[in-house]
């Protein structure tokens, strides 16, 4: 039986999930390493889609779902199981129905955690961010992967004191750069164990693709904000590239304030990207970062802006501004 303290989520399609070419491409890659029997391993920097692609990859391979988040604080137990327990237990006496005793007993019972039941019950395993557990806690893995064994801690309510993994079962990883603060190296060994696909920021249509779909703005608009973030992460002047993440911000705003960005009055669309994006791209109390990337941040709405208003669509987009504006 699973226990309570496990969530185990159902395989099912992300709403709003986007599928291009290059989404496509990583997920068909991805899927034949995992009917080969090897586990995959998302790596790049913020934003660019490693937990999305681990969640799709998981609706795909149809599984139960089991979701773990690396963390310092975490120990092996915390992956593996423990000794929980603290019993609470009513007593009803049948002759005096007035009598009901209460006892409380200390019972300790092995809890299997996250991992265990991925393993027992072969369910797909996401780890995500995993280096952000410390390595000790993580060595578990290493005869998982590769031996399909799990040690057990021995006085596992009398089982045996391993598990042999259901053949069903399947890992895929997620990690940051190993230079992200609260980061830790993976172990060669572990990585060893895996296939690392590396990802980098969405190509362009892709990028515009999910800005679409989650803002609903329609096309010509949402270019404008892509053009916009993707100028600023070319332009090298951050401290922290922008990533989808502000394009969908800004997007939504606008979306959600029925403004457009040529319609947008006072500059209040100006103003909105300069604050999402200054924003995402420095550390907080960076004035003169801030400063530096608000000016960058200017001079690529004006030109974005200005070159709409020269295009031909000009037209087109002022009339699809309008529609939006009455919709909203
Ligand atoms: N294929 C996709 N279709 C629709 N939306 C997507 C897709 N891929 C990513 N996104 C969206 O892009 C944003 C960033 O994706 P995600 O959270 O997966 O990135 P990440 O690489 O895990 O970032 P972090 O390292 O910060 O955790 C999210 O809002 C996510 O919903
Ligand atoms: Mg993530």
């Amino acid at each position: 039986m699973i226990d309570e303290m496990t969530t185990v989520l159902e395989p099912s399609p992300l709403p709003d999930f986007v599928e291009t070419k290059y989404i496509k491409d990583v997920t068909n890659r991805s899927l034949s390493y995992i009917k080969a029997g090897f586990p995959v391993h998302f790596r790049g920097v913020s934003g660019t889609g490693k937990t999305t692609l681990a969640m799709h990859m998981a609706s795909k391979i149809g599984r139960p779902v089991v979701m773990i988040h690396g963390d310092e604080e975490f120990t092996t137990s915390d992956l593996v199981g423990g000794e929980y327990g603290y019993r609470i237990r009513k007593v009803v006496d049948r002759f005096i129905s007035r009598v009901l005793k209460t006892e409380e007993d200390m019972v300790r019972r092995w809890v299997d955690n996250r991992l265990t039941v991925a393993c027992k019950y072969g369910f797909t395993l996401i780890y995500d961010e995993f280096t952000r557990s410390r390595p000790e806690a993580n060595n578990i893995l290493l005869s998982i992967l590769q031996e399909k064994m799990m040690d057990l801690p021995v006085g596992r309510g009398g089982e045996e004191p391993y598990l042999r993994v259901d053949p069903d079962f399947t890992a895929i990883f997620t990690s940051n750069p190993e230079e992200y603060a609260g980061v830790h190296r993976s172990q060669d060994a572990l990585r060893d164990r895996m296939i690392t696909m590396d990802l980098d920021h969405f190509d362009y249509d892709t990028e515009l693709a999910i800005i679409q779909a989650k803002s609903k703005l329609s096309k010509p608009h949402a270019e404008i904000v892509v053009n916009i973030v993707r100028g600023l992460r070319e332009s090298g002047k951050c401290e922290f590239a922008p990533t989808i993440r502000g394009c969908i911000m800004i997007a939504k705003t606008l979306k959600v304030q029925g403004i457009t960005p040529i319609r947008s009055a006072n500059g209040v669309f100006m103003q909105m990207c300069q604050d999402i994006l200054a924003s995402e791209t420095s550390r907080v109390g960076s004035k003169t970062n801030q400063a530096k990337v608000k000016e960058v941040v200017k001079d690529l709405v004006e030109k974005e802006l200005g070159r709409t208003k020269n295009t031909k669509s000009a037209d087109e987009i002022r009339e699809k501004s309008e529609e939006e504006t009455a919709v909203v």
